[in-house]
């Protein structure tokens, strides 16, 4: 979380920087901070609580100009959002500042030192502690700023992404980087620095990830320098970016969020382009060719995820226990991470996250690694930290997910996990060959269901009218649909603050069920499949109590129709294949319902996208 953007070059660095945050906003947004440095060598620091536009207004009419520049889009760890805790943070001289993604853990002992030394500190925040210790160093050892970074952080515990400026040399940017991302952009005569590629692509292709303790000097008019923390000099690896301008902007659409939504059919389907073929009854899937072995003698398989990527792993786990007739646990990894669990080296650990960045994750991976598990990974973006950290495993080819709310990442991911699932069945031969072909068959009519599903958003739009004013909902299913209804709970939560519990039908019986009265909205998966009769005695129990419900039904389905407020007809699916497309109503519903509520749909209150802290 937070998003970190720098510049050094000749142009103007403030607007480089404005845009930058912009796409970076996604990251955090309690607060937004620029600093300058401007042609008579002033520094000037700019930062405000609240969004990036209260910062241009703030901003407006004040001196913005320079060629170098850092700014920081927060989401607040150490002390509450407001101007003060917003970053840069200066130094004790106040000539050097800085920006910070992460967190120092050992802060509270560094500043108590550095307080005893005379130390003053303005903020309650850790990244003021590691600005100043810095300065500390810096003087204490009459160094130059990149040796001072590189000293001060062997002192420090915690993950960080720092960008500092020095008003006394306004030639450098000095940055460095410890379980946070960051990626160095080299254009002409020019250097930026950023959280992820967004605000660099429409300048330069040519782009360095930097790794874990490496410290990086961009001094105008000179090659990139990176060492290491134990002073190490290190080649940079220039790799070029394949990401698209236009697949990082709303295109036309109100949201990213409706824009991701309605991007599902291509997400899907590029998630299984090249990788499967239903007429000769192949998968293939470049990063797990290796661990083919694995996957015929794996005992058992544990997903590690976080949030609705832990949604798709509990649909994996239907789909790898039926198809390939495996045990599967599905973790929350952060609390994998502090149990001791039981893990042995014929277990496959597939790690799912969309930005590759979860904190929790990325330490369970490592964890899982350590104990001589294989892990794989299922990630988004690529290059990013898990999906580096991993043995291997499968891209989800969903393209960049912006809004904070995840929709195309979850249906691409489920996509993955099924074809995963379908591989190793193959494998281990725990299918017949017809009902192999026929799942592969119907998987590639999926992107051209969930096209059909879309239609269906005016009549999602009036069933939102209805329970736009409601204070809580509930979400059955069972089998493979109850992830599903956990997610379209997620969903609503999330993006239109209305309390809402995702539940297994049957399971309802032993709590939910003294909700249940007349103004209570009931979202119920009935769609055709082995539980479809329990799940008709589910509604029925929820109708005897004057529940209000809205049914996802299979197309022509006369059953729930009679007992059903509304009826969502969606395309005839197989069974375990039905998450692809059974939750794309309820992500529209969700959205529909937070627009008409007046909510931040892309940015919704104390959310981040990429959750970067434990
Ligand atoms: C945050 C996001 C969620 C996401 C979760 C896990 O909470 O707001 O949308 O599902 O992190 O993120 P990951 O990138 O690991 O999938």
């Amino acid at each position: 979380m937070c998003g970190i953007v720098a510049y050094i070059g000749n142009r103007d660095a403030y607007p480089i920087l404005i845009k930058g945050l912009q796409r970076l906003e996604y990251r955090g947004y309690d607060s937004a901070g620029v600093a300058l440095i401007n042609k008579s060598g002033n520094l000037n620091v700019y930062k405000r609580k609240g969004k990036v536009s209260d910062l241009l207004s703030f901003v407006e009419k004040k001196d913005t100009s320079g060629t170098v520049g850092i700014g920081h889009t927060r989401w607040a760890t150490h002390g509450e959002p407001n101007d003060v805790n917003s970053h840069p943070h200066y130094s004790q001289s106040k000539n050097l500042v800085m920006i910070h993604n992460g967190i120092i853990e050992n802060y509270a002992a560094i500043k108590e030192r550095l307080i005893k030394k005379g130390h003053v500190f303005e903020s309650e925040t850790d990244t003021e502690v590691l600005i100043h210790l810095i300065e500390d160093v810096q003087k204490n050892e009459n160094t130059k700023m990149g040796y001072a970074v590189q000293a001060a952080l062997k002192q420090v515990i915690g993950a960080y992404a720092i960008v500092l400026l020095d008003k006394n040399d306004p030639d450098v940017i000095v940055a460095a980087k410890k379980g946070s991302p960051m990626v160095i952009g080299i254009g002409h005569d020019d250097f930026f620095v950023a959280s992820d590629a967004s605000p660099i692509i429409e300048y330069t292709k040519n782009v360095v990830y930097l790794e874990d303790e490496q410290v990086v000097v961009l001094r105008k008019g000179h090659e990139i320098k990176i060492r290491n923390l134990k002073d190490k000099e290190v080649t940079p690896y220039i790799q070029k970016l394949t990401l698209e301008l236009e697949s990082i902007e709303k295109g036309g659409y109100a949201h990213f969020m409706l824009k991701e939504i309605y991007e599902q059919p291509r997400s899907v389907l590029d998630s299984m382009r090249g990788r499967i073929n239903a007429t000769t009854g192949e998968i293939k899937m470049g990063g797990i060719v290796d661990h083919e072995k694995k996957f015929e003698k794996a005992k058992r398989i544990i997903f590690l995820a976080c949030g609705t990527s832990w949604h798709a792993g509990l649909v994996g786990e239907y789909l790898f226990e039926e198809f390939a007739r495996v045990p599967v646990e599905v973790e929350y990894a952060s609390e994998f991470r502090y149990r001791n669990p039981i893990i042995y080296e014929d277990d496959i650990v597939i790690a799912i996250s969309q930005s590759g960045e979860t904190a929790d994750t990325l330490a369970a991976v490592e964890l899982a690694k350590s104990k001589g598990a294989t892990v794989l990974g299922v990630c988004n973006v690529v290059g990013s930290s898990i999906a580096r950290a991993t043995h291997g495993g499968s891209y989800t080819h969903a393209g960049p997910e912006i809004g904070v709310a995840s929709t195309k990442a979850f249906t691409a991911q489920v996509t993955v996990l099924t074809l995963m699932a379908l591989h190793m069945a193959k494998v281990r031969g725990t299918l017949t060959e017809s009902r192999y072909r026929q799942l592969l068959y119907e998987l590639e009519t999926i992107p051209t269901k969930i096209e059909e599903v879309l239609k269906l958003n005016d009549q999602l739009y009036k069933i939102a009218t209805k329970y736009k004013d409601c204070r809580n909902a509930l979400y059955l299913g069972r089998g493979v649909s109850f992830p599903v209804a956990l997610e379209g709970a997620l969903k609503l939560k999330e993006i239109s603050y209305i309390h809402a519990e995702g539940y297994p039908a049957a399971e309802m019986k032993h709590g939910p069920i003294a909700l249940i009265d007349e103004e209570m909205p009931v979202f119920v998966i009935a769609t055709k499949g082995a539980n479809y009769e329990k799940v008709v005695s589910n509604i029925q129990e929820v109708k005897a109590r004057k529940g209000k419900i809205t049914a996802v039904v299979t197309f022509g389905d006369k059953e729930v129709k009679a007992m059903a407020d509304d009826l969502i007809e969606i395309p005839e699916t197989d069974e375990f294949l039905v998450p692809l497309i059974s939750v794309i109503p309820l992500q529209l519903l969700s959205y529909h319902i937070a627009v008409l509520r007046g909510c931040n749909v892309d940015q919704p209150r104390n959310l981040a996208k990429s959750v970067t802290v434990e």
